[in-house]
């Protein structure tokens, strides 16, 4: 042994001693905490015991206080902060974001964060309606949009926050701040405080959103085979017919999204575009510029023709997406961008080709197919009805019949919802939020009823209520000119 070696040794058992040390310190203030947890969730659990005994009994019967391993035990603490701990200070407990669950349930929030869900808040906040209610209406207390819109994050930034980037940023938090309750998102799902898997995976669980005027999937569901089985038999793990959560939250996936989305509408491809400048040689200088910006490719099922497209296009005219040229506008990005309303064929295909692929645990390829493109079908259909009404409304707006109101800037423009100033812009707008998506939702959700009592019969009888107003307006805008005209020629 040479003698350098020595203290060497020394050194090293030095440096193990205070390793070993160290660790015990930290086992023994792990120990210290776990016990300071412990007594402070007796706090918290001992006064609301009186103060809120059912928040404390559900508590006490969720998986968070009986985790399978006692270590992981989830305490009231971990949600709200340990800052109140007296009868006075309530304002110092703090609310749980969808970043707290995160911060224990990883995947679960990764996914979520991905899907549209996370853009809720958001998305409502893109629409001129939304800007024109009272705040009673649309933000507080949760009433109304922000209490089904409460899903999203808040503080996504989009266009109309100043932020014209494809992608949506994000604030740090501030708006969150200005809400104390309804940032926690995950919780439309699992509620409080029981947060169960078990009353996520019921289609029930989505039924207080997903139904009535414009999206009723629930009512759907329930009057197709699927959810009438699901009704009669039970919801067990190996139950014969799917629930939503089978259909769109697949394998337990959080980010959900469809192929067509909410509104039925697709980003038209170059191809298509281009192939429509054959059809309307005279918008050759507009669909050239467009379709330079358009994605490339093909979909799946039923792919575009130029009808199509030049119904669509007129679509997303009217909802001021596209500008009177064919041109994308400011909503294009703060609506199909960055709130991703639409999808590209990419995009289309793949959440299509998914969606097929788990029908076929039940059903064969085919019946698969022709499902889907029979709805295709529905859904272009409905589109050339609504684009007929649409041309008639902008012709009157061409020809100065109707005056584009104050503080528009679009017109007619379909996001104003029921704030259109005329009665055919009020038909116009129950096609684009109710007839039309009834159609198409209740084509692929196989309800029979929805997609033909509520939804394509009553969008003829508005398209044909819409036809006759066009030509009774012009006829008085006719009659008032001739008979100013005849005014004008006594008076000389
Ligand atoms: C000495 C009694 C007491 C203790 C201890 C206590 N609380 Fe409270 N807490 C209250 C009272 C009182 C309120 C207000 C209730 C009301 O508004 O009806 C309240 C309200 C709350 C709220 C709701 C705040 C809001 O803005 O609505 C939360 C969350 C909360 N407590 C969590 C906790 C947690 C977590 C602990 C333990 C760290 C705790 N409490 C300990 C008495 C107590
Ligand atoms: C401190 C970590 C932690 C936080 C924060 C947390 N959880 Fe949990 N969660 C757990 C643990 C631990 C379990 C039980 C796992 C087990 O039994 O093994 C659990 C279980 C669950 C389950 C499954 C329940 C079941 O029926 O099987 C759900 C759903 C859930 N949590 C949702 C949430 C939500 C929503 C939030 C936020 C509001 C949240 N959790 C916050 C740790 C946490
Ligand atoms: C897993 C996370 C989690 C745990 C654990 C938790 N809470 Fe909550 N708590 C929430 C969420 C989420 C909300 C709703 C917040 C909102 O509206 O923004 C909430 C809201 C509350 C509220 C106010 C809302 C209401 O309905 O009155 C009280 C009071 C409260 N919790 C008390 C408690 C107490 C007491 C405990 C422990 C016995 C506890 N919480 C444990 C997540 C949790
Ligand atoms: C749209 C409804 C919905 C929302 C919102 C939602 N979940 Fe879930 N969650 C479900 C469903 C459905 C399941 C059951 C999945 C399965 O096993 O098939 C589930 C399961 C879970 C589980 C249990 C996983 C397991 O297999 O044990 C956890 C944990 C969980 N979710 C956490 C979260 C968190 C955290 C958030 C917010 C970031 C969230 N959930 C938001 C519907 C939802
Ligand atoms: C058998 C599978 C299946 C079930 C069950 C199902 N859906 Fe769907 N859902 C679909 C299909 C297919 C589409 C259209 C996909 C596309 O865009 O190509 C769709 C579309 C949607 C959309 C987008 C808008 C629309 O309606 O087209 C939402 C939202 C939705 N479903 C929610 C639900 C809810 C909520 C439930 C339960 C009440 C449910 N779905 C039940 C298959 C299902
Ligand atoms: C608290 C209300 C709420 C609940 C509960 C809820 N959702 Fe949603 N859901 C929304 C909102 C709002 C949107 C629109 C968000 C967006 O498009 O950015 C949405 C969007 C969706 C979409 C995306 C449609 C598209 O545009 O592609 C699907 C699929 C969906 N939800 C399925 C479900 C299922 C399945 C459940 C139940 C397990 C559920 N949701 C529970 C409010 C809710
Ligand atoms: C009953 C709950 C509920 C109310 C109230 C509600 N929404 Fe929704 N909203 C939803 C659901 C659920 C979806 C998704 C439906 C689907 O995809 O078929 C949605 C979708 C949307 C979308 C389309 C999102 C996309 O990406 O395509 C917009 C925009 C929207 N809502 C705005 C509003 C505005 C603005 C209000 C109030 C004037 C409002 N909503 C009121 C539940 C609601
Ligand atoms: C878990 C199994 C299961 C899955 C997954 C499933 N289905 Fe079904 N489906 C059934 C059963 C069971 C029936 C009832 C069969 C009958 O009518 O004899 C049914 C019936 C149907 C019907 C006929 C409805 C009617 O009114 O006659 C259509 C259409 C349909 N399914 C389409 C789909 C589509 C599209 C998907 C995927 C998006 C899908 N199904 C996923 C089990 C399933």
């Amino acid at each position: 042994m040479g003698l350098s070696a020595l203290p060497i040794r020394g050194l090293i058992g030095g440096l193990l001693f205070i390793a070993l040390s160290s660790v015990a310190l930290a086992a023994e203030m792990q120990v210290k905490k776990f016990d300071a947890d412990r007594k402070l969730q007796g706090d918290c659990v001992g006064c609301h015991i009186n103060v809120t005994p059912g928040i404390v009994k559900q508590h006490l019967g969720s998986p968070h206080a009986n985790a399978s391993n006692p270590e992981d035990e989830v305490l009231c603490s971990n949600c709200h902060g340990d800052k109140h701990v007296t009868m006075e200070d309530w304002q110092e407990a703090t609310m749980p974001t969808a970043d707290t669950c995160g911060e224990c349930h990883k995947k679960q929030a990764r996914e979520h964060s991905k899907g549209k869900h996370q853009l809720g808040w958001m998305v409502m906040k893109s629409q001129i309606a939304w800007h024109g209610q009272p705040g009673a209406i649309t933000e507080q207390g949760y009433r109304g949009c922000s209490g089904c819109h409460k899903i999203g994050k808040k503080g996504l930034l989009g266009v109309t926050d100043g932020n014209n980037d494809a992608k949506v940023a994000y604030d740090g938090g501030k708006e969150e701040a200005h809400y104390r309750y309804g940032n926690a998102q995950c919780d439309a799902c699992h509620t409080r405080h029981s947060f169960k898997k078990s009353e996520a995976k019921d289609p029930r669980a989505c039924s207080n959103c997903h139904m009535g005027f414009d999206h009723p999937q629930w009512e759907m569901y329930t009057s197709a085979k699927h959810g009438v089985i699901w009704g009669i038999e039970g919801h067990e793990e190996d139950a014969r017919a799917p629930t939503c959560q089978t259909c769109h939250l697949m394998e337990g996936d959080h980010e959900v999204r469809t192929p067509w989305g909410f509104l039925g509408l697709r980003i038209p491809t170059k191809e298509n575009v281009l192939a429509l400048i054959q059809v309307a040689p005279t918008l050759e200088p507009q669909l050239t510029k467009l379709a330079a910006a358009l994605p490339s490719g093909n979909y799946v099922d039923l792919d575009d023709d130029p009808t199509w497209t030049l119904d669509r296009a007129l679509i997303l005219q009217a909802a001021g997406v596209l500008d009177a040229d064919f041109q994308p506008t400011e909503r294009f990005v703060e609506i199909v961008l960055q709130a991703e309303a639409a999808r590209g064929p990419e995009e289309f295909n793949e959440l299509r080709t998914k969606m097929k692929t788990n029908c076929n645990k039940c059903h064969s390829q085919g019946f698969v197919e022709s499902h889907m493109k029979a709805s295709d079908e529905i859904l272009k259909a409905a589109d050339h009805e609504f684009a007929k009404a649409i041309a008639a409304v902008q012709g009157l707006y061409r020809d100065g019949i109707l005056k584009v109101p104050e503080g528009w800037k679009y017109a007619p423009d379909l996001l104003q919802y029921y704030d259109a100033k005329t009665k055919i812009e009020q038909e116009l707008y129950l096609i684009m939020l109710e007839y039309r998506q009834r159609t198409f939702q209740g084509a692929f959700h196989a309800s029979n009823d929805y997609m033909h009592w509520y939804g394509w019969a009553p969008l003829k009888t508005a398209v044909n209520t819409i036809l006759e107003e066009e030509k009774r307006m012009r006829a008085e805008h006719a009659a008032v000119k001739v008979s100013s005209n005849a005014a004008a020629a006594k008076k000389h």
